[in-house]
């Protein structure tokens, strides 16, 4: 099946980086959310990043245009009606997920690919919601989008190799590297970076260090391009949170307990970047 339009669903920080990438590689993109707010933050952030590849010579100015021009964006999810594929990338949140799917399914082409950018939640088990789970798979981008190369392609239990394979062109065209991962809690990126950041904040926890010390430990002392407790608020430590509980609830092993420092941020609802306070303070 050729993709050409494509409708994502959810304009925060994971669906307005998929919006980007989709247009910049020549497909038609409809973004839907419930609030003018957050589709007109998605546009203006999309324009300062597409701006920004523009300063760097990455792309050129024509090429943003006609990749702005591509984007529409709507409060109505029977708008994604007449889209191939379509990319849920809502609040990671399984009764947020099934009750976009609930809603937006009477809307769709039988043809349609439905999928989801959820980072740890059973594909099989959203799939099990749809009419469609043989046309369901989980698609994982990584934050920030433009920037990340690489795609996790989730199959559920019922997903046929039609869809699969029909994705794998898509991260193609998209320039983009596929990973195929089964669909266990948190599949792989997650399964092995997050117990990485929870133990991160159990060194903070336990006092064995300060924040700066242990990023710069994980930067300088590893390489990594970010410190774990700074990568924790890049990501929202809410997302960090909900998938060290999947972890923890689908697995079973006491190895994945979140940390309760974390838990404690979250409840304070300090958030990390997108709240202007986590374990760094942004105001
Ligand atoms: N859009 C477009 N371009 C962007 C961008 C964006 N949103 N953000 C950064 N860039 C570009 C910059 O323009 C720059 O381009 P050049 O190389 O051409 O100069 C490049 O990316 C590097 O950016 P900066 O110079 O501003 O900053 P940096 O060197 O510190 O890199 C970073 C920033 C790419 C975010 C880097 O710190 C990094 O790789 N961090 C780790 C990110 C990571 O681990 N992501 C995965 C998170 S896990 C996940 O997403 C899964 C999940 O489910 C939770």
């Amino acid at each position: 099946m050729e993709i050409k339009k494509v409708g994502i669903v959810g304009a925060g920080q994971m669906g307005n980086g998929i919006a980007h990438v989709f247009a910049l590689a020549g497909y038609d993109v409809v973004v839907n959310d419930i609030s003018q707010e957050a589709l007109d933050k998605a546009v203006a952030t999309i324009t300062r990043n597409l701006d920004r590849q523009v300063s760097r010579e990455k792309i050129t100015a024509e090429k943003r245009d006609t990749a702005l021009a591509r984007i529409t964006t709507t409060l109505q999810l029977e708008d994604l009606g007449q889209t191939d594929l379509v990319i849920e990338a809502a609040t990671e949140r399984e009764d947020v997920k099934n009750a976009i799917f609930e809603r937006l399914l009477p809307h769709l082409k039988p043809e349609t690919i439905l999928t989801s950018n959820t980072s740890s939640i059973s594909i099989t088990r959203l799939a099990s919601r749809t009419d469609r789970p043989e046309k369901f798979m989980g698609f994982h981008f990584m934050n920030p989008v433009p920037v990340m190369q690489l795609v996790e392609l989730i199959r559920g239990i019922a997903t046929d190799e039609a869809t699969y394979h029909t994705l794998l062109k898509v991260v193609e065209n998209l320039g983009k590297t596929a990973a195929s991962a089964e669909d266990f809690p948190a599949f792989i990126v997650n399964r092995i970076l997050m117990p990485m950041i929870n133990e991160a904040v159990y060194t903070l926890y336990e006092g064995v260090g300060s924040v700066k010390s242990i990023d710069e430990s994980m930067k300088l002392g590893a390489n990594h391009p970010m410190g774990p407790l700074e990568l924790a608020d890049f990501i929202g430590l809410d997302t960090c949170l909900a998938i060290m509980n999947v972890l923890h609830d689908g697995l079973a092993d006491t190895k994945y307990r979140p940390c309760p420092l974390l838990t404690k941020y979250v409840e304070a609802g300090w958030l990390g970047r997108k709240t202007q306070r986590g374990f760094y303070d942004y105001r």
